[in-house]
């Protein structure tokens, strides 16, 4: 059975003098570590095929309904002791009361000094008001904005209703609504065609322009800080194309802003009444569930925005009542620590079984890895233990074909989250079924894996010579024991995406609370934003002598190039 690795610096204890957890952090180093230093090493004993096998309740003990998904995430190294020694770190590392703290609108962004509400804008899709007067003010621009457009009001500058939507934006700016509009054209034609541009490599606003129709085009500059130089790059590319391609100097009402900086906006050009502001204490990766979603609602309605929201606040409810043992979202977040700080490690793969939830990973990407990616704690102190890890995957039966073979038979256990939705939109023959059947075989031959003497035993019944099936059953032995989570909604829809995604989220804040970090800020981004603008001068010929010689090089071979 496979072993993980030695507990790490997590459970070697690091006080972090967070306010309220200070005291439970010194008992969680005191106490609970050697706990779950011990629970790490008995549950190494036990597979998972052998916890089936005393636990006939196992799968129904550990799987939940939350809102509109089905969580199954008894196919992990989970016990009743496992799972009270987590709750309990829980507990004394303060995460009920931090979800408190946030749904009460503390400054959790410690760091930026931001509130961290997000449950207070799901809230608006239910109530239909806020007490908030700026949440209020948004949604009521957003939903004014997008009937203008629906109606013909707001039109292109020919007079011609507009039938394409490009978002141009990175990021936060743009994950959320590219993953949702890819997500939602699995019901069939949006009111309008959705387009993405974020990376500034030319190729992509190039290859946009080249297939939109310019009379009948908007463009939604999204951009919180409206300063990002990718963002404001291709808007500048479509505001000079749109101009030389209608042969009209005014395109004004073809570009609507998103931002946390309406005067930055201004500034860029935007019509005042074209810019829909976001508060300032929304995070980027947060902000699909804000005016951020803006082509959402511009492709798919106002009402399927709303239930990306209505999906989430189901998700709020749940993490709200529930009792940290029976809380999905908390226990997803646990098992992360469990993994990262007890087994070792470093990896999680998502692997949706829903070609338009194909986009997920990358989502859960900056979700997780811009937010988890921090070594030191909340008030600055150098963190001893392993935080946030790699988050990556593709679209089953795709990954099947090329990386499984590692989830199978490679030398590290990574934790998979497989993602299904029972119904398709697009039915043929026994297809989706098919589908199914391959998601459900890969969570179940993970865990069960196939020794090397059953596998013998079958090439020798199957004729093959002993010495040969000897020698053959080692290359297909699959240890098996590895772990996963099924989760299944019954059919892919606004909600059932919305409250996927707040799962993430309430997964990744139990992880980063226990953790002691702030997952709502990302500095870590900064300095490259930086060094990128004094490049620019350097490939332009300003001197290189400061710089080191590899890079020098580089820019050389750059400047060569464009000579010829
Ligand atoms: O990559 C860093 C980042 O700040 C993200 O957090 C954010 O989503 C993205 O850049 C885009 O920023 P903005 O919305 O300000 O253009």
């Amino acid at each position: 059975m496979e072993r993980p690795a030695p507990l790490n610096g997590y459970l070697k204890g690091n006080a972090v003098s967070t306010t309220p957890q200070h005291g439970a952090r010194s008992r969680y180093d005191a106490e609970i570590r050697s706990t779950l230093q011990n629970i790490a090493q008995n549950s190494i004993t036990t597979s998972l095929s052998q916890r089936f096998q005393e636990d006939t309740d196992r799968a129904a003990r550990y799987s939940a309904d939350v809102g509109p998904l089905f969580v199954d995430y008894s196919k992990q190294h989970i016990d009743k002791d496992i799972l009270a020694t987590l709750c309990t770190l829980a507990r004394d590392t303060g995460v009920p009361e931090q979800f408190a703290a946030l749904r009460a609108g503390a400054h959790l962004n410690n760091t930026e000094d931001r509130a961290t509400n997000y449950p207070s804008l799901r809230r608006w899709a239910v109530d239909g008001k806020s007490s908030d007067h700026a949440i209020n003010e948004m949604y009521s621009s957003m939903a004014k904005l997008v009937a203008a457009v629906h109606s013909g009001e707001l039109t292109g500058a020919t007079g011609k209703a507009f039938t394409d939507v490009v978002n141009i934006g990175i990021g936060g700016s743009d994950f959320g609504p590219r993953l949702v509009c890819d997500a939602l054209a699995n019901q069939g034609d949006g009111i309008l065609n959705a387009h993405f541009a974020a990376n500034i490599d030319p190729s992509v606003i190039t290859e946009i322009l080249a297939t939109v129709p310019a009379e009948t085009t908007l463009f939604i500059v999204a951009s919180k800080s409206f300063g990002t130089q990718e963002t404001r790059s291709n808007a500048n590319a479509a505001r000079a194309w749109l101009s030389s391609t209608l042969n009209c100097k005014n395109v004004d009402q073809h570009f609507v802003a998103v931002t946390s900086k309406p005067s930055a906006a201004k500034n860029f050009g935007i019509k005042e009444e074209l810019i829909l502001c976001t508060p300032e204490w929304v995070g980027g990766r947060f902000s699909l569930w804000s005016s951020f979603g803006l082509a959402v609602a511009l492709c798919f309605g106002m009402d399927n925005f709303r239930a990306i929201l209505q999906g989430g606040h189901a998700i709020d409810l749940h993490v709200e009542h529930t009792p940290l043992e029976d809380n999905v979202p908390v226990i997803l977040g646990l098992l992360d620590v469990w993994y990262r700080n007890a087994w070792g490690i470093s990896s999680q793969a998502v692997l949706p079984y829903e070609h338009h939830l194909k986009l997920l990973p990358i989502y859960l990407q900056q979700l997780f890895m811009e937010s988890a990616g921090k070594s030191v704690s909340r008030d600055g102190e150098v963190l001893k233990y392993g935080t946030g890890g790699v988050i990556w995957g593709t679209e089953g039966t795709n990954g099947q074909h090329s990386f499984h073979q590692l989830l199978h038979q490679g030398s590290d256990t990574i934790p998979c989250d497989f993602i299904a939705s029972l119904r398709s939109y697009n039915p043929v023959g026994e297809q989706h079924q098919n589908l199914i059947a391959n998601c459900f075989s890969q969570s179940l031959v993970l865990m069960q894996g196939q020794s090397a003497a059953d596998i013998k035993q079958t090439l020798i019944n199957n004729g093959t010579g002993p010495e040969e099936a000897t020698q053959l059953a080692q290359h297909k032995a699959m240890l098996g024991n590895r772990p996963s989570t099924t989760i299944l909604m019954r059919q892919l829809d606004a909600s059932a995406l919305g409250a996927l995604i707040a799962l993430y989220e309430y997964r990744l804040f139990t992880a980063s609370f226990v953790w002691g970090i702030n997952p709502f800020d990302q500095w870590g981004v900064e300095l490259g934003k930086q060094i990128s603008q004094t490049l620019m001068g350097a490939l332009s010929g300003d001197d290189v002598s400061s710089l080191d010689s590899s890079t020098a090089q580089l820019i050389a071979r750059y400047q060569e190039a464009q000579k010829t």
